[in-house]
């Protein structure tokens, strides 16, 4: 029997005729920060499962910048690689194509914004959130940490059907500075077009990365699926195979490199939307496909990989510039993280993740600046004697 490998998977909103992008477009659907992110998460967990939304984290991203001005803008628009004013507009009909009817009972997404009882937002904000995102603006108190993170994560769980559980703990909030929480859930069913019969599958073996060996349950079914062999700029061949869902605009892409000796992270940093777009130009042919069934779980903490990429400012306190969203405080994010779950079987694929970005206010003491006329009291507290009173026009 061929000896099993770890494998790379991706779910696609792959190229389908009616799709009102042209194929460059395609290749801009600001998945490529995500890709990028996740490939800087891989480094340091090489021998781990690692499941992320990179449209989940381009969605959060979107949502920051359009709150975001001057160099914090700058550094998100320049990372995601668009033109200035073109964030929205681009996230806008994307998600419009991704949840189009056709794809209706398939992928859902939702995004919330979560504001302190009492911000003052700028009306921009506001609008252009739920012009972009269809954002709903819900009001919690931060003072209650409990039960602010619990109404965000029951929010989170509905709106993932119930597969992503407690994103925020409360201790990612802060009773008296977090005024705001942005988040984005996306949910996906897909049933395969072809699906694998039960009776097929047995468990077989899997080559671990550290040489270890695995008994687990594999999928196996011969059909016609589009795949072949592609190589990184330094020449090393891996293989795609493309299983796509019923429907016609969302397949997984699934990749393992060729050589047994290859290790995951030669192939992913040469991985991009513009390599997933090559990927689809293979011609289908009849395979025998193994596939493990497999969960995974993963919780991932965006802040360390965004900032390798060049998005620092807008985790600094005395940097961020999120004026756009308020005038009234200098807000910077504190948390940024994902949760995602992939579950694959014989029928299909169930997957979702939420993202979140957490807004603090700076933590410097307010000031109490008197620097127009004041009255003052000398007050003798044990009797409650007013022993002096005044007021003072010109010190
Ligand atoms: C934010 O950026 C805008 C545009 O560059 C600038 O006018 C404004 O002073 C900045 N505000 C802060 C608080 O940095
Ligand atoms: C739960 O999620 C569904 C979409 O999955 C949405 O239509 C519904 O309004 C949500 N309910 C609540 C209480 O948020």
């Amino acid at each position: 029997m061929k000896r099993l490998f770890p494998f790379l998977f991706t779910v696609v909103f792959a190229a389908s005729t009616q799709s009102p992008f042209s194929p460059q477009f395609i290749e801009e659907l600001g998945s490529d920060i995500g890709i990028q992110v996740f490939n800087q998460v891989v480094k340091t967990k090489p021998h781990e499962n690692v499941v992320m939304s990179p449209h989940g984290i381009a969605s959060v991203l979107g949502m920051l910048q359009l709150g975001a001005d001057g160099k914090t803008k700058k550094q998100l628009t320049t990372a995601m690689r668009y033109k200035v004013n073109e964030v929205g507009k681009i996230l806008k009909k994307i998600n419009k194509v991704i949840v189009a009817k056709k794809n209706k009972d398939i992928v859902t997404t939702a995004n919330g914004v979560f504001a302190n009882s009492g911000l003052k937002f700028e009306p921009y904000f506001e609008s252009k959130n739920r012009e972009v995102f269809h954002s709903q603006v819900k009001s919690v108190d931060f003072q209650e940490k409990d039960t602010a993170a619990s109404t965000i994560n029951q929010w989170v769980k509905n709106e993932t059907k119930g597969m992503i559980e407690d994103l925020i703990s409360p201790e990612l909030l802060d009773s008296s500075l977090t005024r705001m929480v942005l988040v984005n859930a996306l949910y996906f069913k897909g049933l395969w077009k072809s699906r694998f019969q039960h009776e097929n599958t047995k468990k077989r073996t899997f080559h671990g990365p550290d040489g270890k060996t695995y008994q687990v349950p594999m999928l196996a079914q011969l059909s016609l699926f589009r795949s072949g062999s592609a190589s990184t700029p330094s020449g090393l061949w891996y293989n795609v195979i493309e299983l796509p869902y019923h429907g016609g605009s969302l397949s997984m892409l699934v990749a393992l490199p060729t050589d047994e000796s290859t290790p995951l992270s030669a192939i992913i940093p040469h991985i991009s939307t513009k390599t997933l777009q090559s990927w689809m130009t293979m011609a289908p042919k009849r395979v025998q496909l193994i596939l493990p069934k497999f969960t995974v779980e993963a919780a991932t903490d965006l802040k360390g990989p965004l900032k390798n990429l060049g998005i620092t400012d807008l985790f600094d306190s005395s940097k961020a510039n999120f004026t756009k969203i308020t005038r009234s405080e200098h807000l910077h994010v504190s948390h940024l993280l994902q949760k995602a779950k992939i579950e694959v079987n014989e029928d299909g694929t169930k997957a979702a993740a939420a993202t979140t970005a957490v807004l603090i206010a700076r933590s410097s003491p307010p000031w109490f600046i008197v620097d127009r006329p004041f009255l003052f009291f000398i007050r003798h507290h044990p009797t409650g004697a007013v022993l002096f009173t005044g007021q003072v026009n010109k010190p």
